[in-house]
């Protein structure tokens, strides 16, 4: 669920594109942040804790901590809560420190 007014913001999301999360297709908007199009689409975990395997999801939302790291396009440890959404882009859930797929 997305904001559509507001009395104060403005928001300007520009063109719809798609992504995948874990292989699922999920719709998003070229001007908001993957953490942003995954929180519209009801997915609140992002991963698990490297160390006890906990899960993950926003807190800061302004790239400070590491709560929201995600694999993206196979790099790991991206903070998808600065990461702006591009067509096509794979993310998945980090299940612990991050792996570099080759
Ligand atoms: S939620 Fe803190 S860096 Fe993304």
């Amino acid at each position: 669920m997305r904001i559509e007014e507001h009395p104060i913001l403005k928001f300007d999301r520009g063109k719809k594109i798609t992504f995948y999360y874990n292989g699922e297709k999920i719709e998003g908007y070229e001007n908001e942040t993957v953490a942003e199009a995954l929180h519209a689409a009801g997915i609140r975990r992002l991963g698990y804790s490297p160390e006890l395997h906990r899960p993950r999801g926003l807190f800061c939302a302004i790239g400070n901590c590491s709560s929201c790291f995600m694999t993206v396009n196979g790099e790991p440890n991206v903070r998808v809560c600065v990461l702006k959404c591009a067509e096509g882009m794979q993310v998945e859930e980090q299940q612990s420190k991050g792996v570099v797929k080759i």
